[in-house]
């Protein structure tokens, strides 16, 4: 990959040691641009390390948290799973771990900042003599500004913030902002986005030329493409409109490093035709009571909540939003209650459950590793 590559040069700073004594060298570690996107329950230490370990960079997900004090431990284990990141002899102010952190910024807001200042302060390291933060976070859904001067004013110098859009207009106020790398989502994305949005073919171009228009080369942040990319043509194709990489979730979960249920990746390599199979929805939400704002929703697999979700709208419009009414669609019925929930919950039945997936899951075939998936993506395998 040419190192003339924006993603790959801001994060340049990120290296790794090779060889040891007078042959110890320092090489880039981040390698390839590719992107593992922050996923609840289908991202965890071992999925960010593999990441991490094959020259990409990972996002460890924050999403929902309730308990700090579990996600530093993890973000410890984390880091005890990624190669070459000893602590060096000497305490360097410009040493990062190399990932990024997923915050949902309404989530965050919610939840107060403390967690994000424990982890700007390196709280997430192993190393007890020289604390080490990660060296991006990012930011979706919501105001992330607060967040954004938070990193600018507490984090380390060289700290990158990574931020997900979902319009034109967000990508410009990003870039007016001065966020170092914008991911432009499109519809065709697995897990939430806006409820109106582009598909990625149309929507990334359309932000290139807005974020070049009247400026230099070196006011345009680094831009990723998000959105039903599963393939090594995909890849080129963003790369050909501007993208100078891309963010990856669904393909992600069909690796064997992603920590979701074998039963739910069985499913996901059935479905086919992932324009027709999958949809966007809000229901789950209501169903898991997460009180997500209003402009949001996320792509899932269709099962049978989704099913009599569309056949209740298409007969009486849309009703189902919130409250007592959404545990109705657990039971052909509508006799569904929230105990139904939390059964189907304990059972990983996921006719009833969400299984988050973009429109690109028809072109997943098999199950592989994060590594061989991150080739596959770069071409350096037959498809
Ligand atoms: C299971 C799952 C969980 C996700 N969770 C988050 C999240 O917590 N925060 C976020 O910014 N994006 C989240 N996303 C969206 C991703 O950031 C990304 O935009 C999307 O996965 C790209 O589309 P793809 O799934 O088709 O590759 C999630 C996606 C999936 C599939």
């Amino acid at each position: 990959m040419a190192t003339s590559n924006k993603f790959l040069h801001t994060f340049r700073h990120l290296t790794r040691a090779t060889g040891s004594g007078t042959a110890r060298t320092l090489v880039p570690r981040v390698t390839r641009p590719i992107v593992s996107a922050p996923m609840n329950g289908w991202s965890g230490p071992n999925l960010v390390a593999a990441v991490a370990n094959h020259g990409g960079f990972p996002i460890y997900p924050i999403g929902y948290y309730t308990d700090p004090y579990n996600i530093l431990q993890e973000l410890k284990n984390t880091t005890t799973l990624i190669h070459d990141v000893d602590p060096p002899t000497t305490p360097s102010n410009t040493d990062f771990l190399p990932y990024a952190v997923g915050f949902i910024s309404f989530w965050l807001e919610r939840q107060g900042p403390e967690l994000l200042l424990a982890i700007l302060r390196g709280e997430g390291d192993t190393s007890s003599s020289h604390k080490r933060p990660p060296a991006a976070y990012w930011f979706s859904f919501g105001d992330y500004r607060p967040y954004l001067a938070l990193v600018r004013e507490h984090g380390r110098p060289g700290s990158k913030v990574i931020v997900q859009v979902n319009t034109v207009q967000e990508a410009v106020e990003a870039q007016n902002n001065k966020v170092d790398v914008i991911v432009v989502q499109g519809t065709e994305a697995g897990g939430h986005g806006a409820q109106k949005v582009s598909p990625l073919m149309t929507l990334l171009p359309e932000v290139v030329h807005a974020l070049h228009e009247n400026k230099t080369a070196s006011q345009v942040p680094v831009v990723l493409a998000a959105g039903g990319i599963s393939t090594a043509l995909q890849f080129k194709a963003v790369e050909s409109m501007g993208a100078s990489g891309v963010v990856i979730g669904t393909g992600f979960m069909l690796t064997d490093e992603s920590p979701g249920p074998q039963r739910a990746k069985d499913r996901l390599l059935k479905t086919q035709d992932g324009g027709v199979n999958t949809v966007r929805t809000r229901i789950f939400d209501d169903l898991r009571e997460f009180d997500w704002p209003e402009g949001y929703d996320g792509r899932v697999v269709r099962n049978l909540v989704t099913e009599r979700e569309a056949r209740y709208e298409q007969a009486h419009g849309p009703k189902f939003n919130k409250g007592e009414a959404a545990f109705k669609l657990l039971k052909e019925d509508h006799s569904g209650v929230k105990a139904d929930y939390v059964k189907a919950t304990a059972e990983q039945d996921y006719d009833l459950l969400p299984l988050w997936s973009g429109t690109g899951v028809g072109l997943l075939k098999k199950q592989i590793s994060a590594a061989a998936f991150m080739d596959l993506l770069l071409g350096k395998e037959q498809q």
